[in-house]
């Protein structure tokens, strides 16, 4: 069995989350709008989701819309709150490093007529509080900032960046905690927001939903129009077996959270110090303020997609940079707002530990990167050995045959 390192992608499906599913699989398949007792019954297992996931983090049943994921969450929350906002204001405020389904929606939104800033961060990848209270106007209606980051990890200081937010009258504040959910405490009260978005997949639920937390009171548009469900927010027949999955693994993911944060957090650190041996490896991301078990690297003068490739087929899965950019060939915009020049970024690996990740997988895996990473870089330095040999010769030697004409 290959190891796997990219829980940051997608995490497996726990075996307490599949059980709770199951029966609304089943003989439990009624639809939760119908009167008769299969949809009672079916309307009675999705309450009861909304509740679990409301104590989870601390809020009420009906600030708590399920979605069909992280990307509809970050959707509704941002599209909901703008068009909601539209009288008032049109200014949206975000950060330069956040995921596309934040980024590339508020990039959506200019074209009609929306005004979007784009903060930079700094080398870690956070903003700057005092930055965003800066760029806030009386036209001001929205901030959507990220709590932990996908593809290096740091965390962004939400409570300070909500005190500033909140100095201001109307301004709604949105946080994408896709990544955070497993590891951090998501205290919305603490945190200061007004919504907050989560998904089940990246805390071993299931794949396809997600929720997103409103604040009671605040006023978010619906995204989709059709029934009444989810209190006239996300309208589109529930996925009751989906929530109940949700709700199983984020209960448990948070009495957990402590136990597994630490363990990871000594897993990352072995591997980070094999990773430091390793001339040219350098690490992204915050020091100490970041998810516990997400290790991101840059190795100059390395291509991360063939380091990825090589490490899959010696049994070693992991990601370059974020699973949303790899495979596209572009540079990761995280890593570019960061500073990381192109030749750095190009050689971003990521490696993201998870609750059933071994000691024994972490050893195995730090042995397996150092001896890749070691070889790629080997072979480069031959190819350009050889190319700068060519370069060199006289042009007549490198001349094709002459042909018998
Ligand atoms: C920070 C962040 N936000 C949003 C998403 C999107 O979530 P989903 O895959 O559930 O649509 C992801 C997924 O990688 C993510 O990492």
């Amino acid at each position: 069995m290959p190891i796997y390192l990219d829980h940051a992608a997608t995490t497996p499906l726990r075996r307490e989350a599949l059980e709770a599913m199951q029966p609304w699989l089943t003989e439990g398949f009624g639809n939760p709008s119908s009167v008769h007792s299969f949809g009672r019954r079916a309307r009675a297992g999705l309450d009861e989701a909304h509740e679990r996931v409301s104590r989870s983090l601390g809020v009420t049943p009906r600030e708590i819309v399920f979605t069909s994921g992280g990307t509809e969450a970050n959707n509704l929350a941002i599209k909901g709150a703008a068009w909601a906002g539209k009288g008032r204001g049109h200014r949206i405020i975000t950060s330069s490093v956040e995921h596309h389904s934040v980024g590339h929606t508020v990039r959506y939104l200019e074209k009609f007529g929306f005004e979007v800033v784009e903060l930079p961060v700094d080398r870690y990848g956070r903003v700057d509080p005092d930055e965003v209270e800066a760029a806030i106007t009386p036209k001001t209606i929205l901030v959507s900032i990220m709590l932990a980051n996908n593809e290096v990890g740091t965390i962004q200081p939400i409570a300070a960046i909500a005190e500033r937010v909140r100095r201001h009258r109307g301004i709604l504040f949105h946080t994408d905690a896709v990544q955070a959910a497993a590891y951090l405490e998501v205290d919305v009260a603490a945190l200061g927001v007004d919504m907050v978005s989560i998904a089940a997949h990246k805390f071993e639920g299931p794949k396809g939903v997600g929720a997103l937390y409103v604040r009671h009171g605040t006023n978010v548009l619906a995204q989709q129009q059709g029934g009444a469900q989810e209190r006239y927010r996300r309208a589109g027949t529930e996925n009751v077996a989906g929530a109940v999955g949700l709700a199983a693994a984020l209960e448990l993911a948070v009495a957990e959270r402590p136990a597994v944060a630490a363990r990871l957090r000594t897993y990352r650190e072995t591997l980070v110090e094999r990773l430091r041996t390793i001339e040219g490896v350098q690490e992204t991301g915050h020091p100490t303020e970041r998810l516990p078990g997400l290790l991101s690297v840059v190795a100059a003068g390395l291509d991360g997609n063939a380091v990825t490739i090589a490490l899959d087929l010696a049994g070693l899965a992991c990601s370059t940079g974020s699973a949303c950019v790899s495979g596209s060939g572009e540079i990761s915009h995280v890593l570019a707002a960061m500073g990381f020049p192109e030749d750095e970024a190009a050689g971003a690996l990521r490696f993201s530990i998870g609750r059933t990740t071994t000691a024994k997988e972490i050893e195995e895996a730090a042995g397996l990167i150092a001896a890749t990473i070691e070889s790629h870089r080997e072979a480069a330095t031959r190819l350009e050995a050889q190319r700068a040999a060519a370069l060199a010769r006289p042009l007549a030697a490198v001349a094709p045959e002459a042909t018998s004409e």
